[in-house]
């Protein structure tokens, strides 16, 4: 027998010296990927009944690998397995332990079967589980805004463009706007577990096998819905990554436009709401301070979310086909992205249901800035017939009447309105205040009351059925 002196026994047979410590330090993945060990281990068992099944091993064999399978997987969970970073990787480390567990019969798990397929089929097993955390997540935060939508249905606070205040609106109506974001956000998700359903397992290293395997069983095993068609495809692609990734940062963009909205109803200039203590942080300096530190982490772990996609999509692009080492380095923002994105929603959920508005401060800040000023000209279209171009003139000239006069909208007097048209009456006052305002805009999805209580309503039906 040739002397050859690497000591590595999955791939040593070729090599005259171990790998150097820089090698690896920077090959070594097992201090991330150790979290696919539950995965690696079903899709190695789903593998090895096929082997057996196919006559490509013995059922004795099978019987003993599958048996170390589960005895390995019990001592990882009781936190007695030892994890090597000579070792490489997950797959390696459970092979290696494996082969300590039953000797040589170990060596036969990997018949027919390539770490790249593995690590794909693995990592697609891993998504598809978190994804179902993250849109469980995101119907519990659906719900917590649709009931506190349903408490505030007739609370009025200021609605914003260009963060100027626009138009009176509900706060139910408002909240209800991110029920709605959220739902698409969970429809991209959802959308993510059909399309990543599809099993890479049996493609081998990267063209396939010799051996007369049986995908569509190992396939049926693991919950896919297929085998990959083309094994090329399924040991390279990480789109799936991206899609999951991409639907993440979405999302995290939606709870961070939210987080920046409590921020401000917290802050002293706004002061709509109220958090409770233990959901606020104090300062070390000032002792009178009370800070939205987790609205803020959600805002600012959006950055890091947008910045694990994009992360994702620059590993990806320039590989050619099939599997580059490159591929590896999927896995640290993808774990990222998939536990933030989790602290991101159940934060939010906590702050939405806890947080307590202060309708009155809302209800002023809501009449101030002649909010109601759209009104005034939709009633001289609707009461005198005047296009609304000119109804827009008129009503602009009498908010800077009022500009001039310091005084509101509803506080000026019938006589001076009268000078814009001789045909306003005293009717016109009774739709200058805010809670008239909301209550006469009736169109489809529009801030009403009856819309909201009915949207809301509607909302915690649909996702208690959900279930
Ligand atoms: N740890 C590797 C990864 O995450 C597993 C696949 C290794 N394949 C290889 N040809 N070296 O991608």
């Amino acid at each position: 027998m040739v002397n050859k002196a690497s000591k590595n026994k999955m791939w040593g047979g070729r090599f005259s010296s171990d790998s150097s410590k820089l090698l690896q330090n920077v090959n070594s993945s097992i201090e991330f990927d150790y979290r696919l060990f539950e995965v690696d281990v079903e899709a190695s068992i789903a593998h090895t009944q096929m082997l057996s099944h196919c006559k490509i091993i013995t059922k004795k064999d099978s019987l003993s690998i599958i048996a170390g399978l589960k005895r390995i997987k019990i001592k990882f969970k009781k936190g007695n397995f030892k994890l090597s970073k000579e070792l490489e990787d997950i797959h390696m480390n459970i092979e290696s332990a494996l082969s300590k567990d039953i000797g040589d019969t170990a060596g036969r798990v990997h018949t027919a079967r390539s770490r790249n397929d593995q690590v794909a089929t693995d990592l697609r097993l891993y998504i598809r589980r978190k994804n179902f955390e993250i849109i469980d997540e995101i119907s519990l935060l659906q719900k917590a805004l649709a009931s506190k939508a349903e408490d505030n249905y007739k609370t009025i606070m200021p609605g914003y463009t260009h963060m100027q205040t626009a138009q009176p609106i509900t706060m139910g109506h408002h909240l209800l706007a991110y029920v709605e974001m959220l739902s698409r956000d969970k429809g991209r998700m959802i959308d993510c577990n059909k399309r990543l359903n599809e099993s890479p397992l049996g493609s081998g290293a990267l063209s396939g096998t010799s051996f007369p395997i049986n995908r569509k069983m190992t396939s049926k095993a693991l919950g896919f819905n297929n085998p990959m068609r083309n094994s090329l495809d399924a040991v390279s692609s990480r789109d799936f990554v991206l899609e999951t990734m991409s639907s993440i940062a979405i999302c995290s963009v939606h709870l961070s436009r939210l987080a920046e909205e409590i921020i401000l109803w917290l802050s002293d200039g706004f002061n709509f709401i109220e958090l409770p203590d233990n959901l606020t942080t104090g300062s070390s300096i000032m002792p009178q301070k009370k800070n939205p530190d987790l609205a803020e982490l959600v805002r600012g772990k959006s950055g890091r979310l947008i910045g694990s996609l994009i992360t994702m999509l620059i590993v990806m692009k320039g590989l050619p086909m099939a599997y580059s080492k490159d591929l590896q380095e999927d896995k640290e923002p993808t774990f990222d992205a998939l536990d933030n994105i989790l602290l991101c929603l159940q934060s939010m959920s906590s702050m939405i249901e806890n947080m307590v508005p202060n309708i009155k401060n809302m209800n002023e800040a809501a009449s101030r800035q002649f909010s109601t000023a759209t009104d005034l000209a939709d009633w001289l279209v609707q009461n005198l017939n005047i296009p609304f171009r000119s109804a827009h003139k008129i009503t602009g000239e009498i908010v800077s009447l009022c500009i001039e006069k310091n005084i509101t909208l509803d506080e000026i007097d019938l006589e001076i309105l009268k000078k814009f048209d001789e045909r306003i009456t005293k009717d016109i006052f009774n739709i200058l205040n805010a809670e008239k305002s909301v209550i006469r805009k009736t169109s489809e999805g529009g801030t009403s009351p009856k819309n909201v209580k009915r949207a809301a309503g509607l909302w915690l039906k649909r996702l208690k059925d959900e279930k």
